[in-house]
């Protein structure tokens, strides 16, 4: 994995027609990853048997469906957005055993990765799904019943035609303000320049949002770096990080 990381551009361009044009078309489901889950080949991508905690819309029972529901309401309850091979997650479910988890991993190699790791460390508060986040958020997640959305170091998606592929996007900000208790949080941490002013200005515009917050930085103050945060670290570039709480 190591190997795979790239620094990428540096500064993110913003062409914000395309970024228009693409972010109305997201709720259509235009720019999914990984395609509708629903009609992922399971013979390609197999997924453990219920009731494992591996959820995949579409393809997993009702009666699983509610299984999820019930985790995520009877804790408090955090997502984690994009979790590659899960080394933030892994230490952070294990550290908080009194929450409960549920990690979104598109690719689904490393959405069985993050699965395996749990098992070994026999981590009982751990949901995984290799379905797009921004299909099945708004679906199976209950209003009002998410603590923390942990969004690390998520794809910059540099060529214009991927802008739809962005997990940010006035339409999703409005998904977690939903999604989000009162007094919840958006975590969101990147190493690319000009992503954060971005962000920033996103949720400036949503009325459920107050402004960053540095001082959210300290709950999360010994949360174990990801893969990539891994890699920026050692290589010496900056992590920005950003918290938005919901108010009201
Ligand atoms: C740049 S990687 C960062 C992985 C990890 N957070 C880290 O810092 O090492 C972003 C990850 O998010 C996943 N991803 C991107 N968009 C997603 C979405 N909409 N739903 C679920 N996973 C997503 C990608 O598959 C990829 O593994």
């Amino acid at each position: 994995m190591a190997r795979e990381i790239r620094r990428g551009k540096g500064k993110l361009d913003i062409d914000m027609v395309r970024v228009r044009e693409a972010w109305a078309r997201q709720a259509e489901g235009k720019g999914l990853i990984g395609g509708d889950p629903r009609r992922r080949p399971r013979w390609v991508h197999p997924i453990p048997e219920e009731p494992a905690p591996w959820f995949r819309l579409g393809q997993s029972s009702p009666e699983h469906r509610e299984r999820l529901v019930r985790f995520l309401e009877e804790a408090p309850a955090e997502i984690e957005i994009g979790a590659g091979s899960g080394h933030f997650i892994a230490d952070w479910a294990r550290k908080h055993p009194e929450r409960h988890f549920l990690v979104f991993e598109v690719r689904w190699k490393f959405a069985r990765k993050v699965y395996r790791k749990t098992v070994e460390k026999g981590l009982t508060n751990v949901w995984v799904s290799d379905d797009d986040a921004r299909v099945t958020i708004p679906e199976v997640v209950p209003d009002e019943s998410i603590d923390v959305f942990h969004i690390l170091m998520p794809d910059p998606w540099w060529r214009p035609k991927h802008q739809a592929r962005r997990i940010f996007s006035p339409w999703f900000i409005d998904v977690l303000a939903r999604k989000l208790q009162p007094g919840g949080i958006v975590r969101f941490e990147t190493d690319v320049e000009g992503y954060p002013e971005f962000v920033e200005a996103l949720f400036a515009e949503h009325p459920a949002f107050a402004p960053h917050d540095p001082a959210l930085a300290e709950r999360f103050a010994d949360a174990h770096p990801t893969l990539r945060q891994q890699w920026c670290i050692e290589h010496g570039i900056p992590i920005f990080k950003r918290y938005f709480r919901k108010v009201g």
